[in-house]
């Protein structure tokens, strides 16, 4: 039996011994004598009896075993045109003054505290230093507007917000204050301070409530990590889910170090002292968990960049960044490397920098087109290796485990289930699909450590919307199949979430904003397929009878609304006004139907369809020759 088949069957035969040995590599400040408990299942819970602290195992360990003067963290900011290298020592040193000037402000364990910043090591500083005292972060994107930010506040409560004066985006300097005053304007509860991060960029006066970073750190007293239970929340992550109302994931302490710890070495092959960087950002769970806890919890140095793959200044930023500061490997989305291969489609920028270093390329977050893996693989000559995985389970479910036993690549798959992640194809009576053929991908539970135990606050929801479809699976919301090699082909959601530029997406909530315009009476928002950001939302919008506008004005009313209320995320910019939307006949619009002919899918008509000529022009939008290439189609 190979590496990977035996380890994958122990951790399916055995899971409690196989996650309690992966345990080890975590200092408990008491050490588990049990990995599960399912005594409230669904609901499971890994580690009950352990008890540890995560900023404890990112910094203060590497500190005491003698790597104090090696770089944690080395900021990359072509925007601001700055670097910083900060070593481990002193990282421990600010997370522990900033989680003194925390706790200064009221904040204990288990409170909450929103965390909307760009990406600057303070960010870093200001998630770890919550670790510290057992607070429970929420990290929200920068490119989020006000409005979600509110909605976030409400759900999370935070006693504390922390946030910067400004991002910077290519084009423009993002003013956060004017967004956070606005959300709490929004939002019924209010924290009792703001903490704000003043960048040169950008300063700001700071009016009541706020408090000024550097004043709070001076004042503070480090603090020492907690001890806190590994079933204690660690931080919530906000995800779009089906309806415009975001889910708040929640991450467990214990699992959570114990899985991305084990994924650093078995997965990416990554280890102490290693130079590993993940060109995302710390709003994404990609960013949570390969950014920040898992290349600190294994003692690497781990790259913060803050600019984009082009234009900063040119389309060779990536290569400068992996040559310079000799990264082992990079984790990034697919959409990133579409950017660079537009505007360099020869890769000519490549040629100035050495990046022998590179050993691997990891790309996740959306479907890796096969053009893109190939032009990744021969211009970069490294293994492109594709992996599939989701917010909510915090770290790879599908992947080519280049540390454990590497397999080969191939285009149009993320290879094989992880250990830990019983991996099903189910047909719609939830019994296994025939071999070969797709179907919605499910995981039988327990899920394994480092998922989602719930959903913040609201256990009843994270069953009604993961494992009520299937009985005793959880449901991811992707379909696909498994080829004759084993490795699972991802065909894409089967749900109302969709995925621009790397960035997940709810339909749901776009179209909450469009029907809110007085001249639309109703709407559809369906992700089609698109070049460069993989999808983009297209709105569908019907309008009102007797309403006379100008289609240009209506799509400008309707994109500022969206850029308004979600944020220039949403990349929203198409709209299309239609006579009608597809329906069966008690009035349902057939948004799956709509779906499946964007993605090129062959999905039967429903008999109960209320006009089918409507559907034909619905068809003729959808699949304008622009937007033929089919996202669904892996060949
Ligand atoms: N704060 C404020 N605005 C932001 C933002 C942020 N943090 N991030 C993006 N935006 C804005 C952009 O400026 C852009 O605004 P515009 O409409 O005025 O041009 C808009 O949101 C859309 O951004 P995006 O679709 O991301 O395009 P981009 O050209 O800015 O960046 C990529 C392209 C590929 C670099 C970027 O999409 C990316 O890094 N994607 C990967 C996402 C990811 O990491 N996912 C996790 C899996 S690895
Ligand atoms: P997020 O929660 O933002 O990480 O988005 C998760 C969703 O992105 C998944 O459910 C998939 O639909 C999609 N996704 C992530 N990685 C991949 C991949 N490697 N291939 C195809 N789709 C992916």
């Amino acid at each position: 039996m190979s590496g990977y088949a035996a380890a994958y069957q122990r951790s399916l035969d055995d899971p409690e011994g196989f996650w309690l040995e992966a345990a080890r590599a975590i200092d408990w400040t008491r050490e588990p004598t049990c990995s599960l408990d399912g005594s409230n299942a669904p609901i499971y819970r890994w580690f009950p009896d352990g008890e540890l602290n995560t900023s404890y195992n990112a910094l203060d360990r590497h500190v005491e075993q003698g790597r104090g003067d090696q770089v944690a963290v080395l900021w990359d900011s072509p925007v601001t045109g700055s670097q910083r290298r900060i070593t481990y020592a002193e990282l421990l040193d600010q997370v522990a003054r900033f989680a003194g000037g925390l706790s200064s402000l009221g904040v204990g364990h288990g409170d909450r505290v929103l965390i909307y910043m760009p990406m600057v090591p303070e960010a870093i500083v200001a998630m770890l230093a919550c670790a510290r005292i057992g607070a429970v972060h929420s990290v929200v994107f920068g490119g989020f507007a006000a409005k979600e930010l509110a909605a976030r506040i409400d759900d999370a409560q935070p006693t504390v917000v922390v946030a910067a004066s400004c991002g910077i985006e290519p084009s423009r300097i993002v003013e956060y204050l004017p967004m956070v005053e606005e959300a709490l304007r929004l939002s019924s509860h209010q924290p009792k301070h703001t903490v704000m991060l003043q960048r040169e960029q950008h300063r700001v006066e700071l009016g009541e409530g706020y408090v000024d970073w550097d004043v709070l750190v001076s004042q503070a007293e480090p603090a020492a990590p907690v001890s806190v239970t590994a079933t204690d929340p660690l931080y919530i992550l906000y995800t779009s889910g089906t309806t415009g109302r975001p889910k708040g994931v929640v991450r467990d302490t214990g699992g959570h170090a114990v899985a991305l710890a084990w994924s650093m070495a078995a997965i990416y092959d990554i280890g102490p002292g290693d130079v590993w960087w993940t060109a995302s950002d710390v709003g994404w769970v990609v960013g949570h968990s390969y950014i920040v806890y898992a290349p600190l919890i294994v003692g690497a140095t781990t790259v913060m960049f803050e600019g984009k793959p082009v234009g900063t200044p040119d389309a060779g930023a990536f290569w400068r960044v992996i040559a310079e500061h000799r990264v082992k490997a990079l984790f990034t989305a697919p959409t990133a490397l579409r950017a660079i291969k537009r505007v360099d489609p020869d890769a000519a920028e490549l040629s100035k920098y050495d990046i022998s270093c590179l050993q691997t390329l990891f790309l996740a977050g959306e479907r890796l087109d096969p053009e893109t893996y190939e032009w990744a693989g021969a211009k970069l000559g490294v293994p492109v290796v594709d992996h599939w995985w989701q917010t909510e389970t915090g770290w790879p479910i599908v992947a080519n485990l280049r540390g454990l036993d590497p397999m080969p690549t191939k285009a149009g798959s993320a290879s094989v289930p992880v250990p830990g992640w019983d991996v099903r194809i189910l047909d719609p009576q939830g019994e296994p699909a025939p071999e070969g053929e797709d179907g919605s991908i499910a995981i039988k539970l327990p899920l394994p450590p480092g998922a989602l135990p719930t959903l913040w606050g609201d256990d009843q929801r994270y069953i009604d919307s993961y494992l009520s479809r299937f009985d005793g699976y959880y449901l991811t919301g992707d379909a696909g199949f498994f080829d004759e090699d084993g490795y699972l082909r991802v065909m894409g959601r089967t749900d109302d979430v969709i995925n621009v530029a790397g960035h997940r997406l709810s339909t749901g909530a776009i179209e909450g904003v469009l029907a809110a315009h007085p001249a639309v009476a109703e709407c559809a928002v369906i992700g089609v397929h698109d070049e460069l950001k993989g999808q983009l939302a297209l709105g569908l919008v019907v309008l009102k009878a007797g309403v006379v506008i100008d289609p240009a004005v209506l799509r400008d009313e309707l994109v500022a609304a969206v850029r308004r209320d979600i944020g220039p995320v949403a990349a929203f910019r198409d709209v299309t006004v239609v006579e009608a939307l597809p329906k069966t006949r008690s009035g349902k619009i057939l948004r799956g139907t709509m779906r499946a002919i964007a993605d090129g899918r062959d999905e039967p008509v429903p008999a109960t369809i209320e006009d089918t000529a409507v559907l034909d022009d619905i068809r003729e939008v959808l699949r304008r020759p622009d937007r033929a290439a089919g996202i669904g189609s892996n060949n």
